[in-house]
């Protein structure tokens, strides 16, 4: 270890107070699982026997291997044959859209058994010449297969069950094959329906959502991604149709059968790949191509919005982004394409299926003269993201979901990579620090979170998988991994990285050998550290929260606590570190960057850290480490007085740590909520981007705490005069707003103070919003830039009536342009007239208005404003069984709706209402909403002592600033 590298092991008196954590047994997380396990354990198995098609009535159904959600270790798939023909006609008989298929696998037995379970959901199955749902033959030629002696399906756990007459030999190949008929319904999952309108006519897209548990919509399959084979895909479609697949077309020709003209398309078998990557699509889409390096690459959409050029950005950035990511991984593009389709239909933003991967529209289609620079960075970003994942993810795969932490936190980290590669102009590294950083911190600060890590026997039902896919993973992987990526230089890591690759691919791993990789990197390179890579990184993953670090600048001592935004809530979650982590410590003194540090204990002293005179020192410099910063009153002082007078000594991205750290080491009662308010003081001298983003993201829980209360107004007064500077500012550089400002960050902060301005009642700023909306209703021709459309509509819808809403929502009707229809969907839910509020939620349910995928994003848009809060709720509440079966696919969405509509709730009666919700809800269950109700509950707890600790003190200091 480098001399000066490591401040000084402490008098180990504090690590006796930790202990207390360690009274509950369970973690929160198991709790949910438990009582979800409870449930799970009460199912009833098969009972109507007589067929041989159905199951033997067995005296303890719990237990029997089809009851548990795990495949048994037995059968390993080697390749699939599959074949699908998806209708895009309703169905005369079913009266349904459906699918047929006919699928074979070949898979070999590992251990003797009698019994073959393989994942099966919603299929309904022919039954073959032997009786039975299933046929089974044997490969090894002497080897006889035994007989089915009952087929069933087990629809809770998902399978198709056979049980055997004699055993399946251990080492030898088999083959089963079936035929299946599903639904191709509306509901974003598995094989399902995707409708959009052209040019009056209506026309149906046949897609997948696979990830995490849904290729067992599509077909029989051993479900789970380490269950890794070959797929020979064939499609049957009709002519003039295009279908695509993870492979490249190996023939394509026409195929009349049952009386139809149709085509068949034979895909080339995949590389050996998990099922949830699997793709099918078929569609009239059009598309645009071009070749890199022998890689095809194309982007595929609807055709007028391939006509329009909407794909011509992706396109662009795809091959430079593929190039980077060859170069960062040191490994070649693993395959022979890459397409890229945008639906109209589609729950995520984007999945990576491996080579043919899906996107919202919003995520891949850009054109000028709608998308804002915004939507141009997600367009990147989401790009990078999925390309990130051709090699970390789908390459090598992480074992079980309980590690998707690691998968989709590592793409989140390096999708900044990659965009930087396509927009090098753009700083889009630093962003990382708001979108997921500071986001996640939110989350994690919460007494309910949970480890990025869980227990491998804790992730089992569907559900379970469904809610790892949070900020937790996403963000909080990404902000550690970035902090792990710092501290050992981005060379040592990459090494790492290429390494773990190289030996897992095509293959499985666990997140503790990349970790292990990464280890052997460190000591290639002779890079110094106080533990090894695995130590370091376990206080990270294996222990929920972060720490908040407080320099103490008098006495030289430097001291970690688990920090949580509500200092009175209970943390009965026992960790394996007491709540102590090792923490890399970048900092600087008065202007001058200092070697880093390492805390390691639970507090130290480092001399350098003790000041004098005019001296301050700042700490996580651009915030790489994952932890909030605190210091003693002084040393606050000294930095809340260095923003007022020069604040650009200051790091820009420390200049919005400063802001969120002291709004949040507020809340949580650790400094004053006054002294928070001072970091907003030198706003009017601030146009940087990142500290106002960060200022306008803690004001907006002011807003939510007191948008009902009597520090509106001067909170309101306070606010306008601080963004009014700003307003001038960006006045004078776009000529009068005629003109949009070159730098990206700056035409995000021009936005912001438009935003800000607007929201404060400046009337130049609400004048200007007025008029250009008014322009655009009375000509019909939108001279609103992209980017400042979201506000001026809000802001115009706001001030206006039913006739702006209408014409609002005959545009956002009319709206081809995915990226406009979300601009405007979200600005109607700004009016401030609650009959239209409330017909706007009722149009939330009918999928004929909004987009399933759009529904929960829509209330949660109206639970946003002050006025629709209270109608959001109701409505929630009102139609909580129907939505949670209507739209129980998704992945994200029932957490993000349940947080939405009730992060207003401060009062003693919303405490009581949000508990009731839980409790009538308890038989009809909240699916991967589950933690969010907990979490709901926790924060109108907290936000009612916030209120009541602070309302006279900041109604005070708004006052008199
Ligand atoms: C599973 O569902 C199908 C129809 O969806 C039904 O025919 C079958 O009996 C169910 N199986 C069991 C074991 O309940
Ligand atoms: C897949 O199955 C079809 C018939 O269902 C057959 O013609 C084809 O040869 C099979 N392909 C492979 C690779 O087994
Ligand atoms: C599957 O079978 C069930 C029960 O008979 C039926 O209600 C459903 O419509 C069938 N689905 C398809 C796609 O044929
Ligand atoms: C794009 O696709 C067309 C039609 O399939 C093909 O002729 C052309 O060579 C492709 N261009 C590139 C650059 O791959
Ligand atoms: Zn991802």
């Amino acid at each position: 270890m480098g001399k000066g590298f490591f401040i000084s092991k402490a008098v180990g008196i504090v690590a006796i107070i930790l202990c207390v954590g360690a009274v509950a047994v369970i973690i929160a997380l198991s709790v949910v699982y438990s009582q979800e396990k409870a449930k799970n354990n009460n199912q009833v198995s098969p009972t109507d026997g007589g067929s041989t098609s159905n199951p033997p009535v067995t005296p303890s159904p719990s237990n029997e291997p089809w009851d548990k959600y795990r495949l048994p270790k037995s059968l390993v798939p080697d390749h699939y044959n599959v074949t699908l023909w998806p209708r895009l006609t309703l169905d005369a008989t079913t009266e349904l859209y459906i699918f047929t298929g006919d699928s074979s696998v070949e898979f070999e037995c590992a251990e003797e058994t009698d019994l073959i379970l393989i994942h099966s959901n919603k299929l309904n199955y022919t039954k073959l010449e032997n009786g039975h749902l299933a046929m089974l033959t044997s490969v090894n030629s002497g080897v006889k297969a035994p007989s089915i002696k009952y087929s069933w399906l087990q629809n809770v756990t998902q399978y198709l069950v056979l049980q055997l007459n004699g055993k399946l030999s251990k080492d030898h190949r088999y083959h089963l094959v079936t035929q299946f008929t599903g639904e191709l319904a509306d509901d974003l999952g598995g094989f399902y329906r995707s409708e959009y309108m052209e040019d009056g006519v209506k026309k149906v897209v046949a897609t997948t959502q696979m990830q995490p548990t849904d290729a067992r919509k599509a077909f029989p399959c051993f479900d789970e991604p380490a269950m890794k084979a070959i797929f020979y895909i064939t499609l049957i479609h009709d002519r003039g149709t295009v279908a695509l697949s993870n492979g490249e077309v190996k023939d394509s020709s026409n195929f009349p059968i049952e009386g139809h003209n149709v085509q068949k398309t034979i895909f080339e078998p995949t590389q050996k790949m998990s099922t949830y990557l699997l793709a099918f699509i078929v569609s009239d889409f059009a598309f645009i191509n071009n070749t890199i390096d022998g890689v095809l690459i194309r982007i595929f959409a609807r055709k007028p919005a391939i006509a329009a050029g909407q794909g011509e950005y992706a396109l662009n950035k795809t091959g430079p982004i593929l190039k980077f990511f060859e170069k960062y991984y040191n490994t070649s593009y693993p395959l022979p394409k890459s397409d890229q389709i945008a639906l109209p239909d589609f729950n995520a933003g984007a999945m990576e299926n491996w080579g043919l991967i899906t996107y919202r529209e919003t995520a891949l289609l850009y054109d000028e003269a709608y998308s804002s620079n915004s939507n141009k960075e997600r367009i990147a970003t989401i790009i990078a993201h999925e390309l990130a994942h051709m090699w970390f993810g789908n390459l090598v795969t992480l074992r079980w979901w309980n590690d998707l932490w690691l998968n989709e936190g590592f793409a989140s980290y390096v999708e900044y990579l990659g965009a930087h590669e396509a927009e090098p102009d753009w700083n889009v590294k630093d962003l990382i620090v708001l979108s997921d950083v500071h986001r996640v911190f939110a989350v994690d600060a919460l007494a309910s979170s949970h480890p990025l890590s869980s227990r491998e026997e804790d992730i089992q039902k569907p559900a379970q998988i469904s809610e790892l896919f949070d900020a937790i993973s996403y963000s909080k992987g990404a902000s550690v991994l970035r902090m792990l990526s710092d501290f050992l230089t981005e060379e040592v890591f990459t090494m790492g990285l290429q390494t773990y690759l190289g030996k897992f691919a095509f293959g499985n791993a666990a997140y503790t050998d990349l970790l292990n990789h990464l280890q052997m990197a460190v000591i290639a390179n002779g890079i110094q550290l106080p533990d090894t890579v695995p130590n370091i990184m376990s206080t990270w993953i294996l222990q929920m929260g972060f720490p908040v670090v407080t320099i103490n600048t008098t006495t030289g001592v430097v001291s970690q606590q688990h920090f949580l935004l509500d200092p009175d809530s209970e943390v009965t979650a026992v960790s394996p570190f007491n709540y102590e982590w090792i923490v890399p410590i970048k900092w600087m003194k008065t202007e001058v960057v200092q070697e880093p540090q390492w805390l390691t204990d639970k507090s130290a002293t480092n001399n350098e850290m003790k000041l004098s005179g005019a001296d301050w020192v700042l700490a996580n410099l651009d915030v790489v480490g994952y932890y909030r910063v605190n210091y003693d009153t002084d040393n606050w002082n000294r930095l809340v007085v260095k923003l007022r007078t020069d604040h650009e000594l200051i790091p820009v991205i420390n200049r919005a740590q400063l802001v969120d750290d002291a709004f949040n080491l507020a809340r949580a009662k650790i400094i004053s909520t006054v002294l928070a308010l001072e970091t907003t003081q030198y706003l009017n001298n601030e146009r940087d981007y990142m500290p106002w983003e960060s200022a306008l993201s803690n004001l907006d829980f002011f807003y939510l705490m007191f948008d009902r209360s009597k520090v509106y107004g001067p909170m309101q007064d306070y606010l306008r005069k601080q963004v009014t500077p700003l307003f001038e500012y960006y006045k004078n550089m776009t000529l009068n707003w005629s003109k949009v400002p070159d730098g990206h960050m700056d035409q995000y902060n021009q936005v912001n103070a438009i935003s800000l301005a607007c929201r404060t009642g400046l009337e130049e700023c609400q004048t200007l919003a007025k008029s250009l909306f008014s322009q655009w209703m009375n000509t019909n021709v939108n001279q609103i830039h992209p980017n400042l459309r979201s506000t001026v509509y809000c802001n115009a819808i706001a001030a206006g009536g039913a006739k702006e809403w209408e014409f609002a929502w005959s545009q956002f009707v009319k709206a081809t342009i995915a990226t406009e229809a979300e601009k405007l969907r979200s600005a109607l839910a700004c009016t401030k007239e609650s009959w239209l509020l409330n017909r706007y939620l009722e149009y939330t349910l009918d999928p004929n208005i909004i987009r399933k995928q759009d529904a929960t994003s829509t209330i949660v848009y109206i639970a946003n404003n002050v006025a629709g809060q209270p109608l959001a709720w109701d409505f929630v509440r009102a139609r909580w069984s129907y939505i949670f079966t209507e739209y129980g696919g998704g992945s994200f969405s029932f957490s993000n709706l349940i947080n939405g509509v009730t992060k207003r709730f401060s009062t003693d009666f919303e405490l009581q209402q949000l508990k009731q919700f839980k409790a009538d809800n308890s038989v009809v269950g909240f699916g991967s909403g589950t933690l969010a109700v907990d979490q709901s509950i926790e924060r109108t707890i907290s936000n009612m002592k916030w209120i009541s600790e602070n309302q006279e003190n900041v109604l005070n200091w708004f006052k008199a600033a």
